[in-house]
């Protein structure tokens, strides 16, 4: 499949920073989490993408386009999440859509349609017509998000779209992210300092470290990688039970606070969540959380083993 970006050496030298240092990579369609450390570079890789901050070297193409010489039709496909607050207080997020629909060349009325189909998708539906100034994080993200997908892009890229949320307008975040990439088919490079959250909803994980690539592979291959799941499940003494069960089925287990760290690593993932699925049904437990037990990046890296830059980049090229 064509990948939806590629970059061949592409650096990015700000003078005091090297804030990426010879990148290649390949990026598919589906939904890639762009993971890295504060300073890592994911913004300003996502920044050259648009074609907004100008490559010092190397190389990069989105859908096809050069960003150095095509950025009008780069944009023209792609979606934007700024990672800071860039949303004017005085407007409302209705007004505010159905302009960025505009300047994207939607004519007024089809902006419009627009704008209110995708403030509904984000859940805006009621506070659409408030100025944008009285919203509490979680609505300007979701703000950010709708005025993203208005004008009907091929690839999104949002900056830390859970930046500053608390924990259940992540998960809504998270469902919308997901629900992109998903339901509705377009390609999504979503950034994060946790893995934890980006392996939710991605199809592919990039590691990026000072500059560079630091590893690239499917998801589930960084679950083969730590081998141990995070399970929450709900009910009378729900962990106690849950974990006696796991282990009396020969599945190794820990608690970790109020959740089950599982341990994945001799049977392959999809045996041991299958096992986790039915003792959970077995015990009339709620499953509530199933997912990779590394919640920071400095635990997946924990084994230096583990550091090494994966074999192919994150799909294959061709
Ligand atoms: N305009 C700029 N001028 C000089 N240095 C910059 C500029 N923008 C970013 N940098 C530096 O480049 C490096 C990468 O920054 P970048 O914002 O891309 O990282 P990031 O991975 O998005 O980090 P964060 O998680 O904090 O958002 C950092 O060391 C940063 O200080
Ligand atoms: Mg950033």
């Amino acid at each position: 499949m064509e990948p939806v970006v590629r970059t061949e050496r592409l650096t990015k030298d700000y003078g005091a920073v090297l804030a990426l240092d010879a990148l290649t990579l390949d990026i598919g369609p589906g939904t890639t989490g762009l993971v890295g450390a504060n300073g890592a570079g994911k913004s300003t890789f996502l920044k050259i993408l648009l074609g907004l901050v100008p490559a010092t070297g190397g190389r990069a193409e989105v859908l096809g386009h050069d960003v150095a010489t095509e950025g009008a039709q780069v944009r023209a496909a792609v979606g934007y999440l700024p990672e800071h607050d860039c949303l004017p207080p005085d407007v409302s997020a209705s007004d505010f859509v159905v302009h960025l629909g505009m300047m994207s060349g939607l004519p007024r009325v089809a902006a419009r349609e627009r704008a209110a189909e995708v403030l509904r998708h984000v859940g805006l539906a009621e506070e659409r017509y408030r100025p944008m100034g009285g919203y509490s994080t979680g609505m300007k993200q979701k703000a950010k998000l709708a005025q993203a997908l208005v004008h009907d892009p091929r690839l999104v890229l949002l900056d830390e779209p859970t930046n500053g949320l608390d924990p259940a307008a992540r998960d809504e975040m998270l469902g919308l992210v997901r629900r992109i990439g998903h339901d509705f088919g377009i390609a999504v490079i979503v950034t994060s300092h946790l893995l934890g959250e980006l392996e939710r909803v991605s199809d592919h994980v990039v590691v990026l470290d000072g500059g560079t690539l630091l590893r690239a592979s499917r998801t589930d291959e960084f679950l083969d990688a730590t081998g141990a799941l995070l399970v929450e499940v709900l009910g009378d003494d729900a962990q106690t039970r849950m974990a006696d069960a796991l282990a009396a089925a020969g599945v190794p287990v820990v608690r970790r606070g109020s959740l089950l760290s599982v341990d994945a690593a001799d049977r392959g993932p999809r045996d041991v969540r299958d096992v986790v699925r039915d003792t959970a049904a077995e015990l009339g437990l709620g499953l509530v959380r199933m997912q990779a037990d590394h919640r920071h990046l400095e635990d997946v890296f924990a084994d230096p083993s583990d550091a090494a830059v994966h074999d192919e980049p994150g799909v294959p090229r061709g």
